[in-house]
């Protein structure tokens, strides 16, 4: 202190770090603010009444924000994951739709919007597989995998953008797999579906980064869902972490790369050490 009660230099000094620093954390605390941050938001989640989308669903419920569940033929299931998220006080609908078809893609974001409100928020995870060995897998088996997989990924995409790109903030992640890197233990169909949505995700990801639309995709293996607990050749010996994973530890990836508006056009890999970029 100076006579007249002022820091001196050192310490205006040691003042400025120590509010920078105060600063700092108050940024990070915001960041990395969790509970109901996504509070406000709608999510259309394809395909989720059971497995890794119902886990997404979930997850996104208990992160804030309203959501669509989305299934196919289960409608017990779906109303099960409904009932748990009103639980954390969301508005939540469950909604049949064949995200292959697009005239139901049509009638599904046209409820959801009804319902709802506009969708923020769009996880494409609807898929089927069809393990197969090569030499036996018809033209019927392959434009099933590849509508199932990744037509509808084209077309709820399409259904969804305009609104999300008039608003200037969306986010869209697409469930791809390990199988577009390594090939995989289902099909060359279900291979080949899959690495064309990384395709989708880069083109739609470079062309939306200045309009505040992140697109990016997650690449699971082996995590424990009836299509992999079903599937003869998926075994842990392939996993170098020894374990099939979690549909949460998937989910987790999902809500990470909707609250993250700097991440866009990637491609995160929940693999358990199967694949390594
Ligand atoms: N499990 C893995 O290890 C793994 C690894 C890599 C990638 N993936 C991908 O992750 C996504 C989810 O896999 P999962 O293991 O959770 O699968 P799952 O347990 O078999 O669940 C599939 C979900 O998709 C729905 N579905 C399928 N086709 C649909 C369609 N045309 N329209 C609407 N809904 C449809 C099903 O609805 P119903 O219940 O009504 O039938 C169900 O909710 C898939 O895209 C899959 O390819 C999974």
């Amino acid at each position: 202190m100076d006579g007249r009660g002022w820091p001196s230099p050192r310490g205006w000094r040691h003042r400025s770090r120590f509010l920078c620093r105060l600063a700092t954390r108050d940024l990070r605390v915001c960041i990395l603010r969790r509970v109901d941050d996504l509070k406000g938001k709608v999510a259309l989640v394809t395909g989720s009444s059971r497995g890794i989308g119902r886990a997404i669903a979930i997850a996104l419920g208990e992160a804030g924000a309203d959501v669509v569940v989305n299934f196919l033929r289960r409608a017990a299931e779906a109303q099960a994951v409904e009932s748990e998220i009103r639980q954390f006080d969301r508005r939540c609908f469950n909604i049949q739709a064949n995200v292959s078809s697009a005239s139901d893609v049509e009638r599904l974001v046209r409820e959801c919007e009804e319902r709802l409100g506009a969708i923020d928020i769009l996880v494409n995870n609807a898929g089927i597989s069809r393990p197969q060995k090569m030499e036996e897998i018809s033209e019927r088996d392959w434009d099933d995998v590849v509508a199932h997989n990744l037509k509808s990924c084209f077309l709820v995409t399409q259904a969804v953008l305009p609104g999300m790109r008039a608003r200037h903030w969306g986010r869209v992640v697409n469930l791809s797999s390990v199988a577009a890197q390594v090939g995989g233990v289902v099909g060359p169909h279900y291979a080949a579906s899959k690495a064309g949505m990384l395709g989708l995700t880069h083109y739609y990801a470079a062309r939306l980064a200045k309009e505040g639309v992140t697109v990016n995709a997650i690449a699971p293996a082996l995590i424990e869902t009836e299509m992999v607990l079903s599937n003869p050749n998926a075994r842990r010996e392939n996993i170098p972490v020894c374990r099939f994973g979690l549909p949460e530890e998937v989910a987790q990836v999902a809500v990470m790369l909707v609250r993250n508006g700097y991440m866009t056009g990637q491609t995160v890999n929940v693999n358990g050490g199967w694949f390594m970029s």
